[in-house]
């Protein structure tokens, strides 16, 4: 796919991608690692459209000489956006010193998986029923995603940067 450079820039105001993570995961809580992180505390990237709307996000942290992806949400897939979002938050990463980026996805996001291999991620852990023991602290988080798949595990991918 031969898609037109778009811009990439951080945002300040989180308001509409918490409530997309609200609305999609039930929580803007993830986990990583075992560890959890707010996004609404991360440093979120993000690319408009013509019309000023944000067409995806990318919430990032580090830890330690890992960067971890703590979301990355196409509003409008297909359009590029989510693979423009990914270099720039490896640029930003390896700016900060990062020399991996690891990304988490539930056990049913087939989409997530396929995309994130095609990036070149490598599977690096399996959580079984992390998800399950998650929604046990937080209650809100959905109990089934891609293709109604009930939620239970998560699966680590990394990437060398
Ligand atoms: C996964 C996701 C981020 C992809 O977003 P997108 O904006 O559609 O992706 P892009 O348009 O940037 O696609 C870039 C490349 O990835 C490929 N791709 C996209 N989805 C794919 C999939 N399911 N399987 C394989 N490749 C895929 C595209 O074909 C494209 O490759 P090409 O340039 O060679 O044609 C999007 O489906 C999404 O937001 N899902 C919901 C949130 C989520 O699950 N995020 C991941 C966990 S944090």
């Amino acid at each position: 796919m031969s898609v037109a450079r778009l811009t990439v820039t951080a945002v300040e105001d989180k308001r509409a991608f918490l409530a997309l993570m609200l609305a999609s995961w039930g929580s803007h809580s993830m986990m990583i690692d075992l560890t959890v992180y707010d996004c609404a505390e991360l440093d979120l990237l993000g690319i408009a459209g013509k019309d000023g709307v944000f067409m995806a996000y990318a919430s990032w942290t580090m830890r330690g000489d890992v960067a971890l992806l703590c979301a990355l949400h196409s509003v409008v897939p297909g359009q590029g956006a989510a693979i423009q979002l990914l270099e720039a938050v490896k640029a930003a990463a390896r700016a900060r010193g990062a020399v991996r980026l690891k990304a988490m996805l539930t056990n049913d996001n087939m989409p997530g998986l396929g995309f994130y291999q095609k990036c070149g991620f490598r599977f690096s852990r399996l959580h079984i029923e992390a998800i399950d023991n998650f929604r046990s602290v937080v209650p809100t988080i959905v109990r089934t995603g891609y293709m109604d798949i009930p939620i239970h595990d998560a699966i680590e991918l990394e990437i060398a940067l």
